[in-house]
């Protein structure tokens, strides 16, 4: 299973996640990203399907402050 969460501390609004993979980022009205997928709100607890894997690892990877955080376990933030 594989778990998402932004670190918005780190994120400087470049918006490449929510482009990349927008069933799963969106942004805040700062414009830093969240985890809306399937109401998440950002706790990064809620599980992401499989078909949903590339997209989440394109974000991953083209986030340019690497605040993307992707686990295999809930994070409960
Ligand atoms: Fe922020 Fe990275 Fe997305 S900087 S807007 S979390 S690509």
């Amino acid at each position: 299973a594989k778990y998402t969460w932004v670190e918005k501390d780190t994120c400087i609004a470049c918006g490449a996640c929510g482009a990349t993979a927008p069933d799963i980022y969106d942004y805040d009205d700062e414009g830093l990203a969240e985890v809306i997928f399937d109401g998440d709100s950002n706790t990064g607890n809620t599980e992401i399907p499989e078909d949903l894997y590339d997209d989440l690892q394109d974000a991953q990877d083209g986030c340019p402050t690497d605040s993307i955080k992707v686990a295999d376990a809930p994070f409960n933030k």
